[in-house]
């Protein structure tokens, strides 16, 4: 009997798959995300159709190991994020918001390697003169690139394949399409295919690949959640439009650890690195308001020192509002509960408003004793001296709690020229020398801590 091809429904947002066309995806309750597909090919019983070929296997000890040849490319920010540089044979996924500067890096990255490599860039989105001029606001030299505007994807491939460039770009995956399928530009089976398509060709000829890829309203990658499984690196490009500063983080990384972040500010001459990040992200601070407090985090294996800004006034209605920005919302209420359970300090009838400057995210528990010292400052509106800076975790009973590498820690804050340092009393002895310019009061307890910035 011949197998029929039959027909199946995916949501374009998350993946899930019905026989018959509805409105709204049950899975994850988005409208109008259903798209139509043809089944793989099934026996009657509902099994897939054998190929009739045994795969074959190796031991561990015969696989000969090399270390994955790197394309270094000079910008260290990106190199550390992408683990040292870029991999051979590595499809790396590059997203984030339009206008945050995608193409920019790509160009950037263009211009690094240029002068040995061989590239192709290819834009289905920007006309080659529009590419020509941000080339050259960005001071790009242009021996070795090649540019090409095209939005089909097999002409790309064919391409690659007869002229084996040394590294290829993409701008951008939602506007490649292979003309065989009759879905849309953008939708999910175009992208998937489009993906895996490129995917194919970048390994067998052991070219890297930098996917541009757009996000949705939601700020996930948008069409199928499936691309960031087939891709090797996801990296996101974050940071507000209207504020210079961005930030690239992997999110996922085949070829190294997904800690790292690389700051870059934008500039009119394109993207430039921060080497100093934790300068940057404090500077313009103002001394003597109250309602701020510095802390150190650690991404990656740096320590960057940034700056919480707590807000505290009375609400107009019944209920109180709380708003966190780079800093998540339920650790925020967490923190208030402490102050209000542990401390008595009433914030039920106040509005509260967390904001991280420079549009850094902290993720890290360390973070919270300088949001409830900020929190504290608002309230009471008493400043913090602009010299101390605080770092430690806060347990449910208001203690202070140990975090990892408080050395490094301590020294940033040492580096910028801080004289005065907060910081759980456990993690003293995690410290082997401490720089003189530096005073280190540990504390065992929020109370204790908030004692100390009243002087
Ligand atoms: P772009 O790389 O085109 O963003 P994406 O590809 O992510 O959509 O960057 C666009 C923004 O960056 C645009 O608002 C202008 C700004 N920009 C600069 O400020 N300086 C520059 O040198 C360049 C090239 C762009
Ligand atoms: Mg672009």
């Amino acid at each position: 009997m011949s197998p029929k091809a039959k027909t199946v429904y995916i949501c374009e947002n998350c993946g899930y798959e019905t026989a018959k066309w509805v409105g709204k995806c049950p899975n994850c309750n988005e409208w109008n995300t259903m798209t139509e597909e043809v089944a793989v090919p099934l026996k009657s019983n509902g099994t897939v159709i054998p190929t009739g070929r045994i795969a074959t296997a190796k031991s561990l000890s015969e696989i000969d190991f090399t270390e994955e040849p790197r394309f270094v490319t000079g910008i260290s920010e990106l190199d550390r994020v992408l683990g040292g540089g870029i991999v051979k044979g590595s499809v790396v996924l590059l997203s984030g918001d339009p206008g945050i500067g995608k193409s920019t890096i790509l160009l950037q990255i263009c211009n690094a390697l240029q002068k040995n490599l061989k590239i192709l860039y290819v834009s289905g989105e920007e006309s080659a003169f529009q590419i020509k001029m941000r080339a050259g606001r960005i001071g790009v030299k242009s021996d070795n690139l090649s540019i090409m505007t095209e939005t089909d994807v097999c002409a790309v491939c064919e391409y690659i394949k007869s002229q084996k460039p040394d590294l290829v770009m993409i701008d951008s995956i939602q506007t490649m399409q292979i003309e065989g399928i009759s879905s849309s530009q953008g939708s999910i089976v175009q992208v998937r295919e489009s993906t895996n398509m490129l995917l194919r060709t970048g390994k067998s000829l052991e070219i890297p690949v930098f996917i541009v890829g757009h996000v949705n309203k939601g700020g996930d990658i948008a069409g199928p959640k499936v691309m960031e499984h087939i891709v090797d690196t996801v990296l996101y490009f974050e940071g507000e439009r209207n504020q210079s500063y961005r930030i690239l983080r992997g999110i996922k990384n085949r070829f190294g650890s997904t800690n790292e972040i690389g700051v870059f500010e934008m500039t009119e001459t394109g993207l430039k690195e921060v080497e100093n990040p934790s300068a940057m992200l404090l500077s313009g601070r103002m001394s003597e308001v109250s309602g701020g407090c510095i802390t150190c985090v650690i991404e990656g294996t740096r320590p960057i020192l940034a700056e919480v800004q707590g807000l505290v006034t009375p609400s107009g209605f019944g209920n109180a509002r709380r708003t966190a920005t780079g800093f998540d919302y339920n650790r925020l209420n967490l923190l208030l509960a402490v102050l209000e359970k542990r401390l008595g300090l009433g914030f039920s009838n106040l509005d509260a408003y967390v904001n991280i400057v420079g549009g850094m995210r902290l993720d890290e528990p360390a973070a919270d004793l300088a949001v409830a010292l900020a929190l504290v400052s608002g309230l009471k509106d008493v400043p913090i001296d602009e010299n101390v800076i605080a770092f430690g975790e806060i347990g449910l009973s208001g203690e202070l709690r140990s975090v990892p590498r408080a050395q490094a820690r301590i020294n940033e804050a040492a580096r910028l020229g801080f004289t005065k340092c907060i910081l759980p009393k456990a993690c003293i002895k995690q410290i082997s020398s401490c720089p003189d310019s530096l005073e280190l009061v540990g504390v065992r307890s929020l109370g204790q801590a908030i004692g100390i910035i009243k002087g």
